[in-house]
C-alpha cells in the first residue's frame, strides 16, 4: 500500500554524488518500493543551469515514486518541509590534500544550512553530511541548528563508505561474499585516523581475526587501505569517489529509516553518557543500531584492546583539533 510521500532535499545535486545519487533515491532504493519521493534540489546560483538538465533527465525517467522535484538556491526553499537533508554540496579534496584542509573552505556551509533545516524543515527531519569533513560539518550544522531548537541527535556524519570499503576487504582476504561480512563499524573519524574495527566483526557468524589469521595483516595493510582509499580513488580518478559514496548514501539512509537490527556504521553527536569515553557533541563514528524509524542507539559493551584504545584515542585527537580549528563558527 503506498505511503505517504517523504521530501528529501539534497545539496549540491548538480554535481558528481549528487548525479549518481538523485536518481537512485526516485526509484525508491533509499526509501522502499511504497513511498513517493519529493526532491528539493538546493544548487549554487551558477550550477542551476547544470541542475535544471539533471531535472530533465529525471523527469524522463518517468520513475512512478518521484512526485515533484523543485531546483533551487535558495536555502529555505530547499529544505521547507524536508524529512530528510542530505548534505552533499560542498568542495571536494585534491590530490595530497588531507579531508580536514576543507574546513576552512567548506566550514561556513553548515552554518547557515543548519539554521535553515532547524527553521523550515519537518519536525523530525534526519540530516546526512557527506561534504568533508563531514564529521566537522555536521558539527558546525547541528550547532548552529540546536541554536534554533533541533536536536542533535537528528544529525549523521557519513562513514558507511569506509564500512563498506573494509567489509569488502576483508570478504577478499578472506574469499567469502561480502554479505558473509557483518558487524563491521568504523569508530572515529571519517579521516586517515579512522579505527575500522575488524575484530568485533564477523564472517559467516565466526569472529574476523579467527577467520583471517593474519593479526599483522589486520593491523597494517587492511586499516592503512581503508584509511587511504579516498585518496587512492582520486588518485587514480582525479575526482574523488562519487558512484560509491552515493551507494554509501543510500545504504545510510536506508539503515536509518527502516530499522533491521544490523550494526551500521554512521558518526553523530556523542551524547552525554556514551558508553565509550568519547568527549559530548563530537561527532564520531560508532557502531550503530536503529531501534525505530529514525532513532539510533550506540552498540554498548564493545570491549577494546590496547591497540584498538590507541587507535581510538588518534582519532579522537584529530578530531578534537577540528573542533578546535573552527571554534568561532561554534560559538
Ligand atoms: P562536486 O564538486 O562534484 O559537487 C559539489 C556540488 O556542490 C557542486 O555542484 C557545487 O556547485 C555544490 N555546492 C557547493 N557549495 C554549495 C552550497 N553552499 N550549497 C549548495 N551546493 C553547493 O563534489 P562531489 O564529488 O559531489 O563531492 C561533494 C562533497 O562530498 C565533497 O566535499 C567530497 O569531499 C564529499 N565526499 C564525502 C564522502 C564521504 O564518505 N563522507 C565521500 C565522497 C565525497
Ligand atoms: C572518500 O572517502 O572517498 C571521500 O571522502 C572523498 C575523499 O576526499 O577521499
Amino acid at each position: 500500500m503506498p505511503t505517504s510521500p517523504v521530501t528529501v532535499a539534497v545539496t549540491g545535486a548538480a554535481g558528481q554524488i549528487g548525479y549518481a545519487l538523485l536518481f537512485r533515491i526516485a526509484s525508491g532504493e533509499a526509501f522502499g518500493p511504497d513511498t513517493p519521493v519529493r526532491l528539493r534540489l538546493l544548487e549554487l546560483p551558477a550550477a542551476l543551469p547544470a541542475l535544471d538538465g539533471v531535472r530533465m533527465e529525471l523527469d524522463d525517467c518517468a520513475f512512478p515514486l518521484l512526485d515533484s522535484v523543485i531546483g533551487t538556491s535558495d536555502t529555505d526553499e530547499a529544505f521547507r518541509g524536508a524529512d530528510w537533508a542530505l548534505l552533499v554540496g560542498a568542495v571536494p579534496r585534491r590530490e595530497g590534500m588531507e579531508r580536514k584542509d576543507l574546513l576552512s573552505i567548506n566550514g561556513g556551509i553548515f552554518t547557515g544550512q543548519g539554521e535553515a533545516i532547524a527553521r523550515n524543515a519537518a519536525d523530525g527531519c534526519r540530516v546526512l553530511v557527506v561534504g568533508n569533513p563531514c564529521n566537522t560539518n555536521a558539527l558546525i550544522g547541528s550547532t548552529a541548528a540546536a541554536r534554533h531548537g533541533m536536536p542533535a541527535d537528528r544529525w549523521f556524519a557519513m562513514t558507511m563508505l569506509d564500512e563498506s570499503r573494509a567489509r569488502s576487504q576483508l570478504a577478499a582476504k578472506a574469499d567469502v561474499p561480502v554479505s558473509d561480512v557483518r558487524d563491521l563499524a568504523i569508530w572515529g573519524n571519517h579521516s586517515s585516523t579512522q579505527f575500522p574495527d575488524a575484530w568485533h566483526a564477523t564472517i559467516g557468524g565466526r569472529p574476523a581475526p579467527e577467520v583471517i589469521g593474519d593479526d599483522a595483516w589486520l593491523e597494517g595493510d587492511f586499516i592503512a587501505s581503508v584509511q587511504q582509499r579516498g585518496a587512492a580513488i582520486i588518485k587514480a580518478r582525479g575526482q574523488s569517489s562519487a558512484a560509491s559514496a552515493a551507494n554509501a548514501v543510500i545504504d545510510t539512509v536506508r539503515n536509518v529509516a527502516q530499522p533491521s537490527g544490523d550494526i551500521f556504521s554512521a558518526a553523530i553527536p556523542a551524547p552525554p553518557s556514551g558508553g565509550y569515553d568519547v568527549p559530548e557533541g563530537l561527532v564520531f563514528g560508532f557502531p550503530l543500531r536503529a531501534i525505530a524509524p529514525g532513532v539510533v542507539e550506540i552498540e554498548q559493551g564493545v570491549a577494546h584492546g590496547e591497540f584498538a584504545r590507541g587507535r581510538i584515542r588518534a582519532t579522537t585527537d584529530e578530531l578534537l583539533e577540528e573542533r578546535a580549528a573552527v571554534a568561532e563558527l561554534l560559538a
